[in-house]
């Protein structure tokens, strides 16, 4: 099956994860099941275009957040943050940031955060780089810190999180 996906920042994430390890989740990978190719359309959806595939990466086929909570149910979870509401909206933005996705849901013309907004599912566990500067290293891992599978907006752990509320919360 040729998968092909719209947009190069997802051409080339397909193109990473076709060269994952599929399948069995590890610590370095508890996401491992979503890198099966048999797996993406029970989140994506998949349209047909002559004989490949193409998938839209923004386009699912359920909730994000019904998807995730299966796994991180609330009561399981610290401090989070509200999903369901469409931050042009709520917050007057003029533009959703770049690189921040919404998901569209069928019959409704607002675009909602998800946890798929803030976070993406398929990047790496753990990587190199602080994410904050008290970052404990991941046990057993000297080096290595847990990304959050978020969607850092700064290389700089001296900022911490705060780019990433930044860009919707500039006043923050
Ligand atoms: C458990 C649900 C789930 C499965 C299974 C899954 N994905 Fe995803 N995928 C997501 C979510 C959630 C996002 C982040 C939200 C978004 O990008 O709109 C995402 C994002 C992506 C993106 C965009 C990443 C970015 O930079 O924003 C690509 C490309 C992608 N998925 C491809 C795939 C492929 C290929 C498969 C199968 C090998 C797959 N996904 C399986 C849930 C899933
Ligand atoms: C099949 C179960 C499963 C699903 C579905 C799932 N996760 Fe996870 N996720 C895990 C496991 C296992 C871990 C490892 C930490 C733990 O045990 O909680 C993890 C870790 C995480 C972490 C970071 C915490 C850490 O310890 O690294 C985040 C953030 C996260 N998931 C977000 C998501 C998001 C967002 C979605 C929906 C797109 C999602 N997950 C869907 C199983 C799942
Ligand atoms: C506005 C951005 C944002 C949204 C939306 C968001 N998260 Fe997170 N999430 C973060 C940040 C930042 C962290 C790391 C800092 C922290 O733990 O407070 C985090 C941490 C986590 C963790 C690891 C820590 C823990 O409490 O277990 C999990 C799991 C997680 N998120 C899952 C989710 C799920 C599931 C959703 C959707 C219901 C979601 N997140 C929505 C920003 C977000
Ligand atoms: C993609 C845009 C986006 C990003 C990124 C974002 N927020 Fe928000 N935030 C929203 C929206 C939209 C609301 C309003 C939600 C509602 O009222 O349903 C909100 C509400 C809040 C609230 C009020 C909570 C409440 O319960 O009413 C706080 C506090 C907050 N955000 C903090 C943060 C922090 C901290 C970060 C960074 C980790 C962050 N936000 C990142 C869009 C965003």
């Amino acid at each position: 099956m040729a998968l092909r996906a719209g947009g190069l920042v997802a051409a080339a994430a397909v193109v990473a994860l076709a060269f994952w390890a599929a399948g069995v989740p590890t610590a370095d990978n508890p996401h491992a099941y979503m890198d099966s190719e048999s797996r993406c359309t029970g989140c994506h959806r998949m349209e047909k275009d002559g004989s490949d595939w193409i998938l839209d990466p923004h386009i699912f086929r359920s909730s994000v957040v019904a998807v995730c909570q299966g796994c991180h149910p609330p009561q399981r979870m610290g401090r989070s943050h509200p999903v369901g509401s469409d931050p042009l909206r709520a917050l007057s933005l003029k533009q959703m940031p770049d690189g921040l996705p919404l998901q569209w849901v069928e019959g409704d013309s607002d675009g909602v955060m998800t946890c798929g907004t803030c976070h993406n599912p398929h990047v790496p566990r753990l990587g190199r780089q602080k994410l904050f500067s008290q970052q404990p290293p991941f046990p057993g891992r000297p080096g290595e810190y847990l990304t959050y599978f978020l969607r850092r907006r700064s290389q700089d752990p001296r900022e911490g999180f705060t780019p990433l509320c930044k860009s919707c919360h500039p006043k923050l």
